[in-house]
């Protein structure tokens, strides 16, 4: 595979191509959280000196503190500390936590982006029980990460053109197909422009490749395709039950076509999407606790 199968080198739109070369610099907009990717990627850093690190933004500090306290990561005991945050959340995970965020806080006063964020929450959900669920696809990590991460490409869309990204949404019909508009509008779409930022950002090729296609897990190499399936089919149960985002909230492709790439049979994944079922409201205080 090369890297154009996973986004075009060129994009049509060249404004925004520069735009993105600018997110491309400062991967997590503050020189802060930029600084702690550095110290993350480094394996000779200690958990120590990267908790004095977030220590210095107490906001930082206490938002991780919320999301590993959070029912996403249902644990009985509660973590009062940095170092604890950061031990129960894995290195990996607070580094998308920390994207995923502060991307996040930068149009989270638009339409439609709690919903977004929201869904992002309910998709990480969604896959971390799937991987426990069908075994051997995905660890439990890598797919709650992937799910928070699997629409990080739409970020930069509404960073980019807030107003127009408000209209498009608004106008656009209820169900269908999102990578359509986006391709004609910025010359990418969501899923590829994902993969894009995660290769710049360095994170591993499995959850790059699954966030690249879930929604065509048919088209993504074989190594990583039951992790795109799982990604997608998450993403699928998700809009179905009512936590999608403002512009398609609902069900607009079949389980069917996830789960035969998965190879598992639909009865297998029923004690899942029950649980989410019983989960929804928990799920809506959780996110905005977060947001
Ligand atoms: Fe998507
Ligand atoms: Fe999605």
């Amino acid at each position: 595979m090369n890297d154009k199968d996973l986004f075009p080198e060129t994009i049509v739109n060249p404004s925004f191509q520069v735009f993105l070369e600018t997110l491309s610099i400062l991967p997590a907009i503050s020189p802060l959280s930029n600084k702690l990717f550095t110290l993350i990627d480094d394996p000779n850093v200690s958990i120590t000196v990267i908790g004095g690190l977030i220590a210095e933004d107490p906001g930082l500090a206490s938002r991780l503190i919320t999301v590993a306290n959070s029912p996403f990561y249902p644990f009985s005991e509660k973590v009062s500390s940095i170092r604890g945050a950061l031990v129960r959340l894995g290195l990996v995970t607070v580094r998308g936590v920390l994207l995923t965020t502060s991307l996040f806080d930068r149009v989270k006063h638009q339409p439609g982006v709690f919903e977004l964020w929201k869904h992002s929450l309910g998709v990480s959900r969604v896959a971390k029980a799937l991987s426990l669920q069908l075994e051997g696809v995905m660890t439990p990590d890598e797919a709650s990460l992937s799910g928070l991460l699997h629409d990080i490409g739409k970020l930069p869309f509404l960073i980019f053109k807030p107003q127009r990204m408000e209209s498009i949404w608004k106008n656009l019909p209820r169900s269908g197909k999102d990578s359509d508009w986006e391709l004609e509008e910025f010359g990418l779409s969501h899923d590829q422009l994902g993969a894009r930022l995660l290769t710049q950002w360095k994170f591993p090729e499995s959850i790059r490749d699954s966030i690249r296609w879930h929604h065509s897990p048919e088209k993504c190499p074989v190594k990583s395709r039951k992790s795109a399936a799982l990604v997608g089919l998450s993403d699928t149960i998700c809009r179905g039950g009512g936590i999608g985002h403002a512009e398609f909230p609902y069900l607009d492709t079949p389980l069917g076509d996830f789960l035969d790439v998965l190879e598992v049979q639909g009865e297998e994944i029923v004690p899942v999407i029950q649980k989410f079922f019983e989960d929804r409201d928990m799920l809506e205080m959780a996110s905005r606790e977060i947001f």
